[in-house]
């Protein structure tokens, strides 16, 4: 499907939608709609589910999302978070100068230099993008942090938080007096994150303002022990640096133990192993759509070790895009802010070792990832069962992250309504969400769940009012069955279990 298609059905359906769309939209924003905003917070709860499933000394919190100056200086982003911009001489339009290279073929330019790129937009002329005038200014890094006056005389600055991981490095030293005073220790955070992109675009997959998940697990070098035999019979599809550097471009199924052969930390493979698992378990993503691509030194961010993003190959915007990552970010955070803030953030563990710990940031992407639930689960089928002749679009969406439920459809409203009525509340009442559909014909209402990712359609017609029962449709096979009215809920409520991490099956 065309990202424009994928959008518009968004809109369409009250997914999302621009931000200040009456003003024509505010780039790099956006709304959620009440389907959109069921089925975010379904993915973050089920991330929480999982991650937080990992280890019994894994905590969600909520730190605040402004940052005082002193905590980006230490961090680093007030010296090193940007990209680099051109800006047109003629239009004034920005642009970010890898991104230009890109679209004029140069490959991997995210790691070039300052000199590098000046050099290839140079030699390779290029115009503007929007008035094609060949008068781009000289690259110059451009910081992406939003900053604001704080308090009221103004004098003081802070920063909206560039990724929700810094509030997991300033909660550390409390979170080890109020946890059992052990590593590894998992600090989760699920909330918005803020980047003054140069240039937004692809549209939730470089936004202004968006939703990360990331859990920092802080940790002893020492003895991070994982248990690699449970996910030993993986394949992980990888595409490591020095393969990328020989030119290879498909990722190759490898078993955890070839990468920790290979030089790996076993506790990362783990974790590249329980974020693969996420994303086809949870997420249900075809495991050949997905891969784990080596970011190399020049490539990676300032404070990581190794990086591997976790892609997912999107028709809608033409190939594989970051929707995940796992960043060893060694013990740069605690060692910065030890530095800044003048608190030793070191520890004595239980077995008497002093260590500053490391950690390991699993990072996702919450919008990309509803984008991606999108690209990956909608499709365009024909005809089906008799009465439901039309082709329809459907949203195959796992029914335990689906925005609505159960949607109950009385086939008549003034018959049907009030009995229809009384079986959604008893859904609601057993905790699982249910509407009621009135609009409409019958294959119309199915056509608008279908799109919606509705996995239950229940109908109530006359012979519910005579014996009832009433037809579940099933939305991935459109098929019917005729079943009591009573204990429905019960009947379909295994269908909406979060899969837990330590299932095997
Ligand atoms: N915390 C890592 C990132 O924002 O990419």
């Amino acid at each position: 499907m065309l990202a424009e298609e994928l959008f518009a059905l968004f809109k369409r359906r009250g997914v999302l939608w621009p931000s200040a769309e009456i003003y024509g939209g505010a780039q790099g924003l956006y709304d959620y709609g009440p389907s959109g905003l069921a089925l975010k917070r379904k993915v973050e709860e089920a991330w929480v589910g999982w991650f937080l499933g990992l280890s019994s000394d894994y905590y969600l919190i909520d730190p605040a999302e402004l940052l005082p100056e002193a905590v980006v200086r230490a961090s680093g982003h007030l010296e090193n978070f940007a990209d680099l911009e051109v800006v047109c001489e003629k239009c004034h339009t920005a642009s970010r100068a890898d991104a230009l290279l890109e679209e004029h073929g140069v490959t991997n330019a995210e790691g070039l230099r300052v000199e590098e790129v000046s050099a290839l937009l140079a030699e390779k002329a290029i115009p503007c993008p929007r008035c094609g005038e060949r008068a781009l200014s000289v690259p110059r890094p451009f910081n992406l942090m939003f900053s604001v006056e704080f308090g009221a005389v103004g004098r003081e600055r802070a920063y909206l938080r560039p990724e929700t991981a810094q509030g997991s490095y300033l909660s550390f030293a409390r979170m080890w007096e109020v946890g059992r005073k052990q590593l590894p220790l998992g600090l989760a955070v699920v909330g918005k994150a803020f980047r003054n992109e140069i240039a937004p675009r692809q549209v939730l997959f470089r936004m202004r303002e968006f939703t990360q998940a990331e859990l920092q697990i802080f940790f002893d070098p020492e003895s991070f022990s994982v248990p690699l035999e449970k996910v030993k019979d993986l394949s992980l599809p990888v595409l490591r640096a020095e393969a990328r550097a020989r030119g290879e471009t498909e990722a190759t199924g490898t078993a955890p133990s070839d990468l920790v052969a290979a030089g790996l930390p076993a506790f990362y493979v783990y974790h590249l192993a329980q974020e693969f698992r996420f994303f086809t378990r949870v997420l249900r993503y075809p495991a050949d759509r997905l891969r784990f691509l080596e970011k190399n030194e020049k490539e990676r961010a300032f404070y990581n070790r190794i990086h591997f993003d976790l892609e997912g190959d999107l028709p809608s915007l033409g190939g594989f895009r970051e929707l995940g990552a796992l960043h060893y970010r060694g013990d740069y955070d605690l060692g910065r802010h030890s530095q800044g803030s003048g608190t030793d953030l070191s520890v004595t563990t239980a077995t008497g070792r002093h260590v500053l710990p490391h950690v390991l940031e699993l990072t996702f992407g919450v919008d990309r990832n509803v984008w991606a639930l999108g690209d990956l689960h909608l499709s365009r089928e024909g005809p089906g069962t008799p009465g439901e002749e039309e082709a329809r679009t459907v949203w195959k969406l796992p029914a335990h992250l689906a925005p609505t439920p159960v949607a109950v459809l009385p086939l008549m409203r003034k018959e049907h309504g009030p009995t229809a009525e009384a079986l959604a509340l008893s859904f609601r009442e057993a905790g699982i969400p249910a509407t009621v559909g009135l609009t409409a014909s019958i294959g119309k209402r199915y056509a608008r769940e279908d799109e919606l990712g509705t996995p239950f359609c229940l109908t109530v017609d006359a012979t519910t009012l005579a014996d009832g029962t009433v037809t579940v449709r099933d939305r991935d096979t459109r098929k019917q069955e005729r079943r009591p009215m009573e204990g429905l809920p019960e009947h379909l409520r295994p269908a909406f279990f979060l899969p837990r991490p330590w299932k095997t099956a």
